[in-house]
């Protein structure tokens, strides 16, 4: 099926002359209507183009979203909803001096995001400018750590004959036969390889490619660095949580499907029942942030309309902005993408479309992927996940049931999507906006449908559950989920629970 279906548009596009870059082959064969982006940019083009490129067919596959207007079916929503049965795992000092979420105003700022401010047009020039500001920024962390005080350039250090100090970006890792490692790092000057013994200190830890890393250590007669330590940017100092004065609290939650059939309508009509009661948690309720695939989408795998209850986009988004709006006032909302929405796929994603945003109620923000927010001054890193299908292919012993590994590699990387040209889509914007800047208070992801909290070096982590049963695909790769979890930090003290429904 999927071969016949590359030799069809293969032909199609040497019928209208022209040339497809391989990765655009392969993101229009993940389409649902391959030939559809390509004819649509195509007929934009006053001359046929000598090479279609991936952003080409991918700015031709949004706008094909964003005006894919036709009916629009009501939501679903179980009737028959009983009265929320809740597992609640929650420490008893989390139910004291709750506060009552409708008696303040929602504070919500959103310091950094893509949003209008993307300018790549996917040129060599944006690559070269977007790796230099990606060495540049990870180097300026780096540099500011006591462990690589006097780093040089690598073309300097490679001629030194003592202790060298210096700083690169992987550009491959590989393994002798005894166990030790090989890192090429690069820098603007030159290239270098630097050894990592198996029983030295770095030895544990796993690189990856495009990472920024310090390294100490000493140049052999050979012109190989024999390293001492291996230097993250990381998270260096442990910090207590910088909460506000009141125990109000913030709910996270990800990766909502609304549009699947495997949506469960049963379980959100439990959350919301829940979420208007009088508990005293859900009362404390001030902010709901949802990081990505908030619906099911369009055409983003093959075969996707046979497991879709609502195939229109806009019906999907105007169902969740009801279920959105059943939810009570109190309750302010964050909203970012994630691959399944209806924005460009590469990351950083803008925020959801206009057209889109007009379907909910005003008290919803909707940001891009990843995005800063502040909640009342908690800052909040939301990052819908996509990497971890990178972390998990590039990490031995990491799974997709333990995100928070995967979510403590970034910070330590201080980086959201480090490996280029993997599973993510990476946009080459002027500025890296993958790069964690400033440390956040919390760092929330989804994607993978699992659940957990925890902390690392005083930064709450959150992976935020789904509300979507296994799906044929995850059954077939034997993927069991976690749905109908909502994590919750109290955003006076860290503290983070997780409910189930
Ligand atoms: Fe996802």
């Amino acid at each position: 099926m999927c071969a016949r279906m590359r030799e069809e548009l293969l032909a199609f596009v040497s019928r209208r002359g022209t040339l497809l870059e391989p990765a655009a082959v392969e993101y229009l064969l993940s389409q649902q209507d391959p030939m559809g982006p390509l004819d649509r940019f195509l007929a934009s083009c006053s001359e046929v183009p000598f090479v279609v490129t991936l952003q080409d067919v991918v700015r031709a596959a949004d706008l094909g979203r964003n005006a894919a207007i036709r009916t629009r079916p009501a939501v679903s929503m179980s009737s028959a909803v009983q009265a929320a049965t809740v597992t609640l795992v929650m420490p008893a000092s989390f139910h004291r001096q709750g506060e009552t979420a409708s008696d303040h105003a929602p504070d919500v700022k959103i310091l950094r995001d893509i949003t209008g401010r993307s300018t790549c047009e996917g040129t060599i020039e944006d690559f070269t400018r977007y790796f230099r500001n990606r060495f540049q920024t990870l180097s300026r962390m780096l540099r500011s750590r006591r462990e690589l005080g006097g780093t040089q350039e690598i073309s300097k250090a490679r001629r030194s004959t003592r202790e060298v100090r210096f700083i690169g970006m992987v550009s491959d890792v590989r393994a002798t036969k005894n166990g030790h490692r090989i890192l090429e790092l690069e820098d603007e000057t030159d290239r270098i390889s630097v050894l990592v013994l198996a029983d030295s200190p770095s030895a544990a830890e796993t690189f990856v490619m495009d990472e920024v890393v310090g390294i100490v250590g000493k140049v052999n007669d050979r012109g190989l660095v024999i390293a001492e330590s291996v230097v993250r940017p990381d998270i260096p100092v442990t910090r207590p949580f910088r909460g506000i004065g009141e125990h109000l609290r913030a709910a996270f939650m990800s990766d909502v499907h609304v549009g699947s059939t495997t949506f469960l309508d049963e379980k959100w009509a439990k959350l919301t029942t829940w979420m208007s009661s009088d508990d005293e948690v859900a009362r404390s309720l001030r902010y709901l942030v949802v990081s990505g695939d908030v619906v099911d989408g369009i055409g983003v795998y093959p075969r996707q309309d046979e497991e879709l209850s609502i195939d229109d986009i806009y019906g999907q988004y105007e169902a969740l902005s009801k279920m959105m709006a059943g939810l009570p006032d109190h309750v302010s909302v964050v909203m970012i993408p994630g691959n399944h929405d209806a924005v460009r796929p590469a990351e950083p994603q803008p925020a959801l479309p206009a057209p889109i945003q007009k379907l909910f109620d005003s008290n919803i923000t909707f940001a891009g992927n990843p995005s800063l927010v502040s909640l009342d001054g908690v800052k909040v890193l939301a990052y819908h996940g996509r990497s971890m299908d990178d972390f998990v292919s590039a990490i031995p012993g990491m799974n997709y049931h333990r995100p928070l590994d995967a979510m403590r590699q970034m910070l330590k990387m201080r980086h959201l999507a480090p490996i280029y040209g993997g599973k993510t889509p990476i946009a080459p914007e002027a500025e890296d906006h993958l790069i964690v800047e400033d440390v956040p208070d919390i760092f929330v992801t989804g994607h993978v449908h699992s659940v957990g909290v925890d902390t690392y070096r005083g930064v709450v982590l959150v992976n935020s559950s789904t509300w979507q049963a296994q799906t044929p695909y995850q059954k077939m790769r034997n993927i069991e989920p976690l749905p109908a979890r909502l994590p919750i930090v109290d955003l006076a003290s860290g503290q983070a629970v997780i409910k189930e429904f």
